[in-house]
């Protein structure tokens, strides 16, 4: 059990004296989170194997699950990167800063540990000015999966940090919500051709249309000894409490619905659908619903409820990467 401390960070200007002092506290091996634009990430030094390990140990995470790499600039991925061609550029120009991660194969630099022994690293530029100069500042790039403790809700405020990670992380910058709310979109750039292995805010037919060939979906081929993106596991990121999801909220009145209940859905639901007493986040728009969905779920999972309903999101492409989240974090319900 260590002790966590928690800065209060400002976004915009943020305070050059946290920042060395969590600059300091990753460069002597410790752990440190820190917001992103996707959700908080718990950073360390991706060079350092003794450091990456306190992460694995942190969160219980298998150590089969690679972890992303955090760089401050397209320049500083370059290292990393044993192959940087040029669609790895052009997608760097395009998307960085911002929530895509590119998967390349890597230099000897990054430890096997961060790669789960495999070949390749993924890279990518964190948008929030906190985050950047934090890299900048350790000059080494930063290893940092979701700070959540594994197969749990991503955390997209400190406070969600702190509930799951108090005593197990060094330091929390806490520079307020993430302001897109899922993780980065993680596109496999070593096959070919390239292959969306997690869906997310940059969408594959963005990417489609900027690489002007066609892009793939999900591993090349499912090994059952190495997981080639763990995030695919068909149960991840779901809450403590009993969750349901059902395709449609016509099912919602053919529910057996339990005293203490929670919703979570992306329409307009009309009146008298569901029992007055079920809490309920309706989040009708897919930018509004993104920020605010790992929110809901951690807020009805601290209720102790006796059920989570969710309803699918709309078959619109703009809501792939919300509805791969709620697919993995429920169960069908009906
Ligand atoms: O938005 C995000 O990506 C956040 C923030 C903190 O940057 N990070 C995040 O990390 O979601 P994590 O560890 O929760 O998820 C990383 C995903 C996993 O599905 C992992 O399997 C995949 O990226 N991944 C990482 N490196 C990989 C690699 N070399 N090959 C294939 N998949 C990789
Ligand atoms: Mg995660």
């Amino acid at each position: 059990m260590i002790r966590t401390r928690v800065l209060l960070v400002d976004r915009d200007e943020p305070e050059t004296d946290h920042r060395d002092e969590a600059a300091a506290v990753l460069r002597r091996g410790g752990l440190v989170a820190f917001a992103t634009e996707t959700v908080y990430g718990l950073g360390a030094v991706a060079t350092d194997a003794q450091a990456v390990r306190g992460i694995f140990a942190a969160k219980g995470r298998p150590s089969r699950n690679p972890l992303i790499v955090h760089v401050a600039n397209a320049d500083q991925a370059r290292e990393y990167a044993a192959r940087w061609d040029g669609r790895a550029e052009m997608l760097a120009r395009a998307f960085w800063p911002g929530p895509l991660t590119l998967i390349v194969p890597r230099t000897p630099a990054i430890p096997e540990i961060v790669t789960a022994g495999g070949p390749t690293v993924g890279l990518r530029v964190p948008a929030p000015t906190v985050a950047r100069r934090l890299i900048e500042r350790v000059g080494l790039p930063l290893a940092a999966p979701s700070a959540n403790r594994s197969n749990r809700v991503s955390p997209t405020r400190a406070e969600h940090v702190l509930a799951d990670l108090d005593g197990r992380v060094d330091l929390i910058l806490d520079s307020g919500p993430a302001s897109v709310g899922l993780e980065s979109t993680v596109l496999d750039l070593a096959s070919d051709p390239p292959r969306v292995l997690r869906p997310g805010p940059i969408t594959a037919s963005e990417l489609a249309s900027l690489l002007g060939v066609e892009v793939g979906h999900g591993p090349v081929e499912a090994d059952p000894t190495t997981l080639a993106s763990p995030g695919m596991l068909a149960v991840h990121y779901a809450p403590r409490t009993r969750a349901v999801r059902v395709p449609s909220r016509v099912l919602l009145p053919e529910l057996d619905w339990p005293e203490r209940a929670g919703l979570i859905a992306f329409e307009p639901l009309p009146l008298g659908l569901v029992p007055d007493r079920v809490a309920r986040f309706i989040l009708p728009d897919p930018t509004v619903a993104a920020r605010e969905f790992y929110r809901a779920l951690h807020d009805l999972d601290a209720r102790g409820l006796d059920v989570i309903v969710a309803v699918e999101p709309p078959a619109e492409p703009a809501w792939d990467a919300l509805r791969d989240r709620l697919r993995r974090a429920t169960t069908p319900g009906v």
